[in-house]
């Protein structure tokens, strides 16, 4: 298997890559260039290669104030899922997420995404609360890391 590079997002071809990952595995939330460009700002965004490959993102945003989490969020294409990458990108969004501070990790999982949410349990988060966006059926679940 080819080695997995993970880098920043920098480049306008890095976020055109980071917009396609996102817009692929979250489908109900699709973001332009603008807004991904706006989020760039405040978020640590990645993109990830094997080769030459794009397989994935991740995001890592800071905690909105001390009392707050910081909010890791990885994203794998689903033909490129069960072969640890997920986990290698997790393992480094959550160091980056713990050296911003706050209080805690905590992540978002769209519900249609079942995958997902097992692995977020079996890397030891637990459901803290489901927000259902107006006029959409599947909700978004926030973990928590325990
Ligand atoms: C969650 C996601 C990133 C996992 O990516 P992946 O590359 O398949 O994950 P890995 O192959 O590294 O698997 C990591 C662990 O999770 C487990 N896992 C992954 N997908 C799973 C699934 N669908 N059901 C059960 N366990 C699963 C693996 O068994 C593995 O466990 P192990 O480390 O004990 O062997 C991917 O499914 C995805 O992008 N989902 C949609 C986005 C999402 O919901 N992200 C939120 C999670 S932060």
């Amino acid at each position: 298997m080819p080695h997995l590079h993970v880098r920043p997002v920098r480049s306008e071809t890095e976020i055109a890559d980071w917009r396609h990952a996102h817009n692929v595995i979250i489908p109900g939330d699709p973001l332009s260039l603008d807004e991904v460009r706006e989020r760039l700002g405040r978020n640590q965004l990645e993109v990830a290669y094997q080769g030459e490959v794009l397989v994935g993102c991740t995001t890592v945003r800071p905690p909105a104030d001390a009392g707050a989490a910081a909010v890791v969020i990885v994203r794998v294409f689903p033909e490129h899922r069960g072969q640890g990458i997920g986990r290698q990108l997790y393992t480094r969004a959550l160091e980056q997420a713990g050296a911003l501070g706050g209080d805690g990790i905590e992540t978002i999982v769209w519900a249609a995404n079942t995958g997902g949410l097992r692995f977020a349990q079996a890397a030891g988060f637990v459901e803290v609360s489901r927000y259902l966006p107006p006029d959409e059926d599947v909700p978004y679940v926030t973990l928590r890391l325990t």
